[in-house]
């Protein structure tokens, strides 16, 4: 028999699934895979279902729904005074995962180097590597995840065809500031590059931080397509809405690999999804105060077990320092399928978000959850701790 394919084959599960079927079979807790316990606005879930039943249900255009399109490029000028043509600017597609799917067929050729910022979420490198283009990765430095200039000035070249920046950034909690992002943009325009933004999590910040799509820095709009998800911005993860922002020139070759990857998205969803993106500032500007008391909820509770949080700005994750449960020589993998087992709690390993030679002490932690779901996993993991010896996570 002829085998598949040897890029793809040669990739495992993805974690978010692998570690989600192990809290299913041992009843987890499961703080590893990014879906939050909420259920999403009332709004938008009427809205898709109403539109559903009225009988909204064949192909709608290709591109997305003119009241998605426009409803985007109204989010666009309102929070961050982009001017954006919403019928050659804007594109609708399955989810933020599509939409990286899309940019990746769309302006890769073989051969291309992408610059990525470690760590990484688990789809860029595959699909890169798939299309034959080869990913540069370059480390952000824990415990503050501060950019190495020089390592990303040395990734740089006249091959690079691509910078993909994901800010907020799963899993470190980063958000970009102004000054790191004016540094990319010297980069992409020195060597004429792309970026692909992926920026799903982008009302997702707390406290002072500030997200700033690079797209509204000096020479950025030609050159850059943002990533957004209704997935993140309305907690409705399973729903897979993305959309895109780009110049008409990047965006062209971008809609013809959606055109043969999905074609469209659901109307009710879209149509929902348009609603919920013209709600007052009101609901944006409530999003990030809940998670953030969530995030400090679980962040006390792992420092009261002696776990330190790295620090986090935003997104759903918080990422932690587990070298002092670690066994000898057990590696994050190996701890956090014991951890699930053992403590009946599920965290995901950061190795994953690394190409080689992650570091083995980190795990993420998933805090976009009821509080009742926090303590239970501060319990279990308490008492795994308690338990002392061989039964215990702690060494
Ligand atoms: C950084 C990042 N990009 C993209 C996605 C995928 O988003 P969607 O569910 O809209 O496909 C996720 C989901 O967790 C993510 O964390």
């Amino acid at each position: 028999m002829k085998s598949g394919n040897a890029t793809l084959s040669g990739y495992g599960t993805t974690i978010f699934e692998a570690m989600s079927v192990l809290a299913r079979e041992h009843a987890a807790v499961n703080l590893g895979q990014g879906f939050p316990d909420d259920r999403g606005p009332e709004l938008l879930r009427r809205e898709a279902a109403a539109y559903v039943v009225d009988g909204h249900n064949q192909y709608p255009p290709m591109m997305g729904t003119p009241a998605l399109r426009q409803a985007v490029a109204a989010h666009d000028r309102r929070f961050y005074g982009l001017e954006v043509d919403w019928q050659t600017e804007v594109l609708v597609t399955s989810g933020a995962t599509e939409a990286l799917m899309d940019c990746f067929l769309g302006l890769l050729e073989a051969g291309d180097e992408v610059v990525l910022i470690e760590p990484a979420y688990d789809t860029y490198a595959p699909v890169i590597r798939r299309l034959g283009a080869i990913p540069r990765p370059v480390r952000l430095v824990p415990p503050a995840w501060q950019l190495p200039r020089e390592e990303v000035e040395a990734a740089f070249s006249t091959r690079t065809k691509l910078l993909v920046l994901n800010s907020p950034m799963n899993p470190t909690g980063k958000v970009f500031t102004r000054e790191e992002l004016a540094f990319l943009a010297s980069l992409l325009e020195r060597y004429d590059a792309l970026a692909v933004c992926d920026e799903v999590y982008e009302h997702l910040v707390f406290g002072e931080a500030r997200h700033v799509p690079l797209m509204t820095l000096p020479g950025m709009r030609e050159r850059t397509a943002r990533i957004g998800s209704a997935g993140k911005t309305f907690s409705l993860t399973g729903w897979k809405v993305g959309y895109i922002t780009a110049p008409a020139a990047l965006l062209r070759p971008i809609t013809k690999a959606h055109q043969f990857v999905t074609f469209t998205t659901p109307p009710n969803l879209q149509h929902a999804v348009a609603a919920g993106l013209g709600q007052g500032d009101g609901y944006f500007a409530g999003l990030g105060a809940p998670l953030a008391r969530s995030r400090d909820r679980l962040a006390a509770g792992l420092a009261a077990l002696g776990v330190p949080a790295l620090p986090c700005e935003g997104t759903y994750f918080l990422v932690l320092d587990v070298g002092r449960w670690q066994r000898e020589g057990e590696d994050d993998l190996a701890f956090c399928k014991r951890l699930v087992v053992e403590g009946g709690v599920v965290l995901i390993p950061m190795s994953a978000f690394y190409d080689a030679s992650p570091p083995r002490n980190l795990v993420r932690a998933c805090f976009c959850k009821l509080d009742s779901t926090i303590d239970e996993a501060l319990r279990r993991l308490g008492a795994a701790v308690q338990r002392g010896g061989g039964d215990s996570v702690e060494r």
